[in-house]
């Protein structure tokens, strides 16, 4: 089997390329070790930047977004017990955000591949290697109903996440990271949000999030110690402390009720550089992983293969191999970005457990900052926002 574009893993940042390349005229195959169903079941962040929507839409995967996807101009942050909004399309020249499933994204994704004549796209393969990718014909070796077998490939690329196979194929890596002693657990649940846009909280008992699948299924965050055990949180146990760190002046109240999923999420920053090896590039979880504070992680992944999938278009319509040799120095002024962002809403907005009552007053003067002071909050919604992709 060979292909133009080898492609590790049909998680957001694989199907998408796949997607880019098959518009282009550029012929792929996708790996993914899971199956289908667990693909589109797994429960991700659930915010698309403008350039984001705007991909998504010019590749043909628009349509239900548009349709059931929740458009915002602004968020909430909550601290001293009091509410400050921020307002995107202001602050930024029109820009906002899209609250729109990770899974959908995925599901959609996933049909336009299926249904529109797009490359092949292989669950339940699981890449074990690739190797060859200093010469001009690398090679995937992938099980796959219960056979052994080999795609060759002019150029390869990982998109297979944080725990994928293809980071290990790259001999000169550096990795960049920082751990947090803080983790965060997540809600689903089946009560319509008790806001408009999402709710962003710091308090001295730590930092929560009021976030939203739908008009009818509420997902809320509550920071907890590393290596919480869920056991210890029964649900009236997480309404009460969501109920003490929302806690504001006046009006409002959380509504609760039937919690549908509960999980842990550990919070790690990871930069992998250069992104490129040979005919090998890594792209979205691959590369960078950064905290969900800033819900950057799949708008991040986006922007990789948009411009990937322009760099593979330029070569084959011009034969030049310009824009591939710069990807990863493009990404990289991008991913910085991002990672400094994330790791500024994570560390602003959660407490720390070794932090002092001095390091909460400066996080709370760096709040009022943003609340109060034009400079402060433009470059929040510029960051939350984000850059046209590309
Ligand atoms: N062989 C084949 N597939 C693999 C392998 C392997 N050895 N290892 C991992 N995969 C698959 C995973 O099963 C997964 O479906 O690669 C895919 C990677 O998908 P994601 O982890 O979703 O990563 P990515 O596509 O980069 O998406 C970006 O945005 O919201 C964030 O972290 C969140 O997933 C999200 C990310
Ligand atoms: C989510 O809806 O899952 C979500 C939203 C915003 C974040 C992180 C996660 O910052």
């Amino acid at each position: 089997m060979h292909t133009t574009v080898g492609i590790i893993g049909g998680g957001p940042a694989g199907l998408l390329l796949a997607r880019l390349l098959h518009l282009a005229g550029i012929d792929s195959v996708v790996l993914e070790s899971r199956d289908r169903a667990y693909v589109e079941h797994r429960q991700r962040a659930g915010i698309l930047e403008q350039g984001a929507v705007d991909v998504l839409r010019e590749c043909g995967a628009g349509e239900r977004m548009d349709r059931e996807g929740l458009v915002h101009d602004g968020i909430e942050l909550r601290f001293d017990r009091r509410s400050h909004r921020i307002d995107f399309p202001s602050l930024t020249g029109g820009r906002r955000v899209m609250v729109y499933a990770q899974t959908e994204v995925v599901k959609d994704l996933i049909s336009l591949q299926l249904r529109q004549g797009g490359g092949p796209l292989l669950f339940e393969a699981y890449v074990r290697a690739v190797t060859g990718i200093d010469t001009d014909r690398p090679a995937v070796h992938f099980t796959h109903e219960g056979r052994e077998q080999t795609l060759t490939c002019d150029y390869v690329v990982g998109c297979d996440g944080s725990h994928g196979v293809a980071r290990t194929a790259i001999p000169d890596l550096t990795i960049y990271e920082r751990s947090y002693p803080y983790s965060w657990l997540g809600i689903m649940a089946d009560v319509p949000p008790s806001c408009d846009e999402l709710i962003y909280a710091h308090s001295d008992r730590g930092f929560a999030l009021h976030s939203m699948r739908s008009t009818t299924v509420s997902r809320i965050y509550l920071q907890v110690p590393n290596g919480t055990d869920l056991a210890e949180w029964p649900d009236e146990r997480i309404w009460d402390e969501l109920d003490a760190r929302f806690a504001v002046e006046g009006d409002w109240k959380l509504e609760r009720g039937p919690i549908t999923a509960k999980s842990v999420l550990p919070m790690r920053s990871l930069v992998a550089e250069p992104m490129r090896h040979g005919r090998i590039f890594l792209a979205g979880d691959a590369a960078h992983i950064v905290p969900p504070t800033g819900a950057k992680g799949l708008n991040l992944a986006f922007s990789d293969v948009v411009v990937l999938a322009r760099a593979f278009a330029h070569l084959n319509a011009t034969g030049s191999a310009e824009l591939l040799d710069a990807y990863s120095a493009t990404c990289l002024r991008r991913v910085w970005r991002a990672e400094h962002f994330s790791y500024f809403m994570t560390t602003t907005m959660h407490v720390d457990p070794a932090q002092s009552p001095f390091d909460t007053r400066l996080q709370l003067s760096q709040l009022d900052r943003i609340a109060t002071g034009t400079a402060a909050a433009t470059e929040l919604a510029e960051n939350y926002t984000g850059l046209p992709v590309g």
